[in-house]
């Protein structure tokens, strides 16, 4: 294919590494002589040019990138609300209708003279880049989330930082749990898969882990609490996904502005536990500090590998295709192929089972 200019895109919430695929993808797209360019915050920088001071649209080259790999957050910025099929827009009485402006990414396309667009983005941004490649305009993904929840991926960058990080926040609670003889809830992100939750809970020593795919019945925390509390361990962890919900219940959501987001749920498990166990109860939120902070060093390689393929599947005339972890390789799927279902944790998978064979509470 011949490939003259690209532009990348980062949508939907950040991920530690974004940075990274934007170098790879840079370095690699000037080293074949193409032109990179940038669209500010999700699809915005095209769609509504003219709120940006530099137009939206940003040159990207090798000096621009430089020293960006290790950061945490995207250079270009970031919406999960910019969706062009469907765009929010506030008319002059106050009400919010959504509107189609996809047209308006044909005509930046055409305008600033782009041959490909590189989304790097979460399932959203996943399903957007799949309409976007119906509009004719040639497309590549790369996976991201700290949620790991793409198909088609063995891992998503961001995710790993994020385990790091729980597993950290989980290690330094035992000491305090431990002396207090408390029961401290850990609440991570995971909005539809609990591979947080689990890993970090696993690596964490957590005595209980409560994931989405699992719904839990609190009379089995409460036993695993009490026998721990009857084997002289007086404390306990639980390591819990903001998307995990009780047996025939539903996920929490806070509302915050007239807007839905998920979290709560350790909240809500701490003021059931209460009445129940004698021990005192605290909750920790770890929220967005798991999308924060420098990338890993697996998250880096991830993210420049990711780049980097993703420019070699435009010179080798392969699009409308997402960039896949297989190991030890990187893959290319269909786009559409990787929107179709979430990646779930296996409930037959081999860290459920050495969950259970070390006898950690899955709440069933
Ligand atoms: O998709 C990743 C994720 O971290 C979810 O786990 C979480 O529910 C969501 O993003 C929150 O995103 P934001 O607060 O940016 O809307």
């Amino acid at each position: 294919m011949h490939v003259k200019k690209i532009a990348i895109t980062t949508g939907g919430g950040d991920a530690p590494g974004l940075n990274g695929v934007i170098r790879a993808v840079t370095l690699a797209a000037t080293k074949r002589g193409w032109e990179c360019v940038g669209i500010r915050e999700g699809f915005d920088g095209m769609l509504h040019s003219e709120q940006f001071e530099d137009g939206g649209i940003v040159a990207l080259t090798p000096n621009s990138v430089r020293g960006i790999a290790h950061t945490g957050g995207t250079i270009l910025g970031t919406t999960n609300r910019g969706n062009p099929f469907s765009y929010k827009v506030t008319n002059a009485d106050g009400s919010v209708e959504t509107q189609d402006i996809s047209d308006r990414l044909v005509d930046g396309f055409a305008a600033h003279k782009i041959d490909a667009l590189i989304a790097i983005g979460g399932d959203g941004t996943m399903d957007i880049a799949c309409q976007v490649a119906k509009l004719g305009i040639k497309v590549i993904g790369v996976p991201k989330t700290i949620d790991n929840d793409l198909d088609g991926t063995v891992a998503t960058f961001g995710f790993d930082t994020a385990v790091s990080y729980a597993t950290d926040a989980i290690g330094r609670l035992h000491s305090t749990a431990s002396s207090h003889n408390r029961v401290m809830i850990v609440e991570v992100m995971g909005r539809y898969a609990g591979w947080i939750a689990l890993e970090a809970g696993l690596a964490g020593s957590a005595d209980v882990i409560l994931i989405p795919e699992i719904p839990f019945d609190i009379t089995k925390v409460v036993e695993k609490i009490e026998r721990r509390n009857r084997n002289n361990r007086r404390f306990s962890i639980i390591s819990i996904a903001e998307g995990a919900m009780p047996i025939g219940g539903e996920a929490s959501y806070k509302e915050t502005g007239g807007v839905k987001n998920l979290g709560g749920v350790a909240d809500r498990v701490a003021d059931t536990l209460r009445p129940v166990v004698e021990n005192q109860v605290r909750t920790v939120v770890l929220g967005h500090l798991l999308r924060g902070g420098s990338p890993t060093s697996r998250d880096r390689l991830l993210s420049l590998r990711f780049g980097a393929a993703a420019v070699r599947a435009l010179e080798d005339g392969c699009v409308d295709v997402m960039v896949g972890l297989d190991p030890p390789t990187v893959r290319y799927i269909p786009l559409q192929q990787a929107t179709e279902r979430m990646k779930t944790v296996p409930l037959d998978c081999d860290m459920i089972l050495t969950a259970r064979d070390l006898g950690t509470c899955l709440g069933d």
